[in-house]
């Protein structure tokens, strides 16, 4: 799928999107994003750029337990970013952040404009992952520091187990009940399952010129977070 034919199908379920999201994962995805804001510990004046911020969830993370940094989040769905924006408004966040109309493959941004950049759940939505990767790299400055969150499959066969029929069966039938539209919950599914194991994601930040690069999985290994530097020449 091309970027626009994603961001589309993320529009049609914008209006219900968060609440199909704490559903499915059991308010996980409220602790993942929260253990993402723990890692990066932002420093105070430091600027930060979420991508593909959709419903500005890892902004409103990062604004509550960081009041000194500056906050750029980027997404290429308008209707992802007028739940955000309407989200902004009721917790007092506008003028702390701005949000960017724009595609994560070609960031409207010049070099080193940030010393840290996240992506939650966006990475396997770039049909272009290698360029994805080196954009972030050059808008980090020196020293800056990717984080990324990212579903995967678990490596324990018991939890294969019992997680594989509930992704294959249950999330697109649950989701397309939530939201009124089934397709975008068989594409999650998809995509989670055909997305590269976490050595490949790892070789792949490290392709993209990041040192160090690590990861911890999360939640039985559902979930993964990925980081990387960019070392200081
Ligand atoms: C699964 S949502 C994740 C939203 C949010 N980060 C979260 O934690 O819930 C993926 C988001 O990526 C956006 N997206 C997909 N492709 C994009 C691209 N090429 N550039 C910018 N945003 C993109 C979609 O519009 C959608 O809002």
């Amino acid at each position: 799928m091309r970027p626009h034919e994603i961001a589309q199908m993320f529009s049609e379920v914008a209006h219900r999107y968060d609440r199909a999201n704490h559903i499915l994962s059991l308010n996980r995805d409220r602790a993942w994003r929260r253990e993402l804001v723990r890692h990066a510990a932002p420093q105070p004046g430091e600027r930060l750029l979420d991508l593909c911020t959709g419903t500005g969830d890892v902004v409103i993370e990062f604004a509550r337990a960081c009041p000194d940094i500056q906050i750029v989040g980027l997404d290429l769905s308008e209707e992802m970013l007028r739940i955000a924006r309407d989200k902004f408004t009721q917790l007092g966040l506008n003028q702390r952040v701005q949000l960017v109309h724009g595609n994560a493959l070609e960031l409207p941004f010049a070099e080193s404009s940030f010393e840290i950049a996240t992506i939650a759940f966006g990475l396997r939505n770039l049909p272009d992952r290698a360029q994805g990767l080196r954009e972030i790299y050059r808008v980090l400055s020196q020293g800056g520091r990717v984080f990324i969150l990212e579903f995967s499959v678990p490596r324990s066969f018991l939890v294969r187990l019992a997680y594989l029929p509930y992704l294959r069966y249950i999330v697109p039938w649950v989701g397309g009940m939530l939201t009124g539209a089934r397709a975008p919950y068989q594409y999650l599914r998809d995509s989670i399952l055909s997305f590269p194991d976490r050595a490949q994601i790892l070789e792949e930040l490290y392709e993209a010129g990041f040192r160090p690069v690590g990861y911890r999985d999360l939640t039985l290994g559902i979930a993964t977070l990925y980081w990387g530097g960019k070392a200081i020449c």
